[in-house]
């Protein structure tokens, strides 16, 4: 989209942002203060009469991930991700997309971000109750200024694409939760934006439906390599869906990682009660478990890559009966053998020399 930008650069890049709601002046105030560094939420909410939703947030999204921010209720999440579109305006800090300052742009610009490049599907799906599925999606194209002929065109060619197609003449009372937020996220889709914001969007679907929709994420990031910004407070959502996870405590990020670094190596306790009960041999790859090969090991045994899961090596080991190789573009990383995936699944820690090849 912005040609002066190289490819590898991120997609937002937020440096140091705070959202502080209160009266204008005191909230302008709380970002760098002593106030805001040393209190609690509670306690600056009764010293100042603001409640700091985002304290000071540094992160990037680059492009072509799932950025997951997660978080329990009133962390900050929506808050955060709202501020990204200036649907709510930071109080502090720096805010770009693609290079562009985000907080210089006027009313126009900021619309056309809005409604051409960061497309926002929400947990209530805003559909058009007395329109048609297809004049829904098509409704997407109409604010667009797409022309009546193209809209139909691309609107049906959208509800196909996410798993709709006979439904197109329903509305939306005649849909289950599910449907309609496949409606939802037609709808985002026919921007074509650069990236797609998720504000809960499963939260209110029950489990079944819930994962069907994951797959479906999954399966249109995995095929159009869309960006994405997820946010959900369900860990196995964020395991799942994740390429890294930005883990939210009282409007500040504890921890920045990939599944595996959030899991493998928890911040602090509070990021490890969080992730306590999950099954670490599903999240953690042979990366974590392997230890450097001895003579004669890196040319033996069934070859994995570095990616494996724990828990698809141990089946590998079992089958072979010794260890396997982890191998990255032929060359041998290390290996591992039932003592290193059993020390994973019991949650032992890392044993030096461990992950480091020799
Ligand atoms: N308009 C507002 N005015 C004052 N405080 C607000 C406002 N919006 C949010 N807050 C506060 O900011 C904090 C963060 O709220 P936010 O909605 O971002 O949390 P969240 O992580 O999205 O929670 P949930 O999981 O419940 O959606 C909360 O303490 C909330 O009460
Ligand atoms: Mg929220």
């Amino acid at each position: 989209m912005n040609t002066t930008t190289p490819a590898e650069a991120p997609v937002f890049a937020v440096d140091g942002l705070w959202k502080v709601f209160g009266p204008e002046k005191a909230a302008a105030r709380v970002p760098g203060s002593a106030d805001a560094t040393g209190l609690s939420a509670t306690e600056l909410r009764e010293r100042t009469g603001c409640t700091a939703a985002v304290r000071d947030v540094t992160f990037d999204v680059r492009k072509g991930e799932v950025f997951v921010v997660m978080g329990l209720s009133g962390s900050g999440k929506s808050t955060l991700v709202r501020c990204l579109t200036r649907l709510i305006e930071p109080t502090a800090g720096s805010l770009s997309i693609d290079g562009e300052d985000v907080l210089a742009m006027d009313a126009g610009r900021l619309r056309a971000l809005r409604r051409h490049r960061a497309a926002m599907v929400f947990q209530h799906f805003g559909l058009l109750p007395h329109r048609t599925v297809l004049d829904n999606v098509a409704y997407g194209l109409e604010i667009q200024g797409v022309g009546r002929g193209d809209r139909r065109d691309r609107a049906a060619e959208l509800v196909a694409k996410v798993g709709l197609e006979g439904l197109e003449e329903r509305r939306p009372g005649q849909l289950s939760g599910g449907q309609q937020q496949r409606v939802g996220l037609a709808r985002a889709l026919a921007a074509d934006p650069e990236v797609l914001l998720f504000d809960e969007p499963f939260s209110a679907l029950d489990p079944l439906i819930r994962r069907e929709m994951q797959e479906e994420v999954a399966r249109l990031h995995h095929e159009e390599g869309r960006t994405m910004v997820f946010i959900t407070h369900d860990l196995a959502e964020a395991l799942r869906l994740g390429d890294r996870i930005a883990l939210m405590r009282d409007g500040r990020i504890v921890q920045l990682g990939t599944p595996e670094e959030i899991v493998g190596s928890p911040a602090d306790d509070y990021v490890r009660d969080f992730v306590r009960d999950v099954p670490r041999e599903q999240v953690l790859t042979v990366r974590t478990a392997m230890r450097p090969a001895a003579a004669g090991e890196a040319e033996r045994g069934p070859a994995l890559a570095p990616a494996t899961t724990v828990v698809e090596a141990i089946e590998a080991v079992a089958r072979s009966g010794g260890p396997a190789r982890v191998v990255d573009h032929g060359r041998c990383l290390g290996v591992v053998d039932d003592a290193g995936l059993l020390a994973v699944v019991a949650g032992l820690p890392a044993t030096p020399g461990r992950g480091v090849a020799a």
